[in-house]
């Protein structure tokens, strides 16, 4: 079977994504699939060969042509973590065209790529989350509505962004400004969160065999003031699975992200935060195309789990053939 892991995308995400999609390359097995490696970013669609040579896509039927013969992809391995394929965009795309993807439907990728949507759908069904205010590109920055409603210290967020891009922990509210100039790099809606100081974990759920498989699930340690982008990448935090929490918050946590994906009728990965907080975990945030390399949290968790990085993808694969 032909197999398109479409890798790179259009946000600051791009070099992560290109990190987990190669791991993709490597781990599929050849002997079962034809891996191609397609580099989506604004300026080009391309497919990329082994000696780096570039191919353009044909955007019509998102088909190549290689040496003459033309190529049409039975599933999309999607490893593009930000915009456009985390977001629902390419989900879109691929539906309309009447390809298998792996990772969630359109409308899901939407949804949880949006924080604030995410969190008040989710509200209803008892999800805990952190106190948190909104501000649109243009809004004025009032110190005191905000400190109001979250309190300090406060996490200024891009709404739509991934990989801590964008984000800062706030202690004074003088700082609250130049905060909000800074997450609006990464978008134009902001979401200002309450610290939520507490044990913080990830949990992986997965499409397992027919199944929603919720994995061991991971204890976030930063070295840093939170789980930012150097902690996450460069080694600058201990990711420890299983987390070194009780039996019952484990359970309480995993059944909470079983339920998450349940409702909104997730398939494919997922992998949601969650900080502990007077004993209720409280949901972040969920990733539908979390890090895929070796050392991202999913695979490690797979692992624990007993799953191979070729058997967590082989199946994802399988799963979006169905
Ligand atoms: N957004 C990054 C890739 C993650 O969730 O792992
Ligand atoms: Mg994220």
């Amino acid at each position: 079977k032909n197999i398109g892991i479409i890798m790179g995308g259009y946000s600051s995400e791009y070099e992560i994504s290109l990190k987990s999609g190669n791991v993709v390359y490597k781990t599929l097995n050849p002997e079962k699939y034809h891996a191609y490696r397609l580099h989506i970013f604004s300026d080009k669609w391309v497919y990329v060969d082994d000696n780096d040579r570039e191919y353009p896509i044909d955007k019509n039927d998102f088909s190549i042509r290689v040496d003459g013969e033309k190529v049409n992809f039975h599933c999309i391995f999607n490893a593009i973590h930000g915009s456009p394929g985390e977001d629902g965009y390419m989900q879109a795309y691929f539906k309309l065209l009447n390809i298998p993807h792996t990772s969630c439907g359109m409308y899901q990728a939407a949804l949880t790529f949006n924080k604030r949507d995410c969190l008040s759908v989710l509200k209803p069904f008892g999800i805990k989350t952190a106190e948190s205010y909104y501000l649109n590109l243009g809004d004025t920055v009032d110190e005191e509505a905000i400190v109001k409603a979250v309190g300090l210290p406060c996490f200024v967020k891009a709404n739509r962004a991934g990989s801590s891009f964008g984000i800062t922990k706030v202690y004074k509210k003088e700082d609250l400004q130049a905060a909000v100039d800074f997450a609006y790099k990464e978008d134009n809606e902001i979401i200002i969160e309450s610290f939520l100081d507490g044990t913080e974990v990830s949990v992986g759920v997965i499409s397992y065999k027919g199944e929603t498989r919720v994995l061991p699930i991971t204890e976030i340690v930063s070295e840093n003031d939170f789980f930012d982008y150097k902690a996450k990448y460069l080694g600058e935090s201990q990711e420890i699975t299983p987390a070194r929490i009780s039996e019952a918050d484990t359970n309480k946590v995993k059944e909470l992200a079983k339920k998450v994906y349940e409702v909104l009728k997730m398939t494919g990965f997922s992998r949601s935060e969650y900080i502990f907080k007077n004993g209720e975990p409280h949901l972040l945030e969920i990733n539908t195309v979390p890090g895929l390399t070796q050392a991202s949290i999913l695979p490690q968790q797979a692992q624990a789990a007993g799953i191979s990085l070729s058997e967590l993808f082989e199946n994802a694969i399988e799963e979006a053939l169905k």
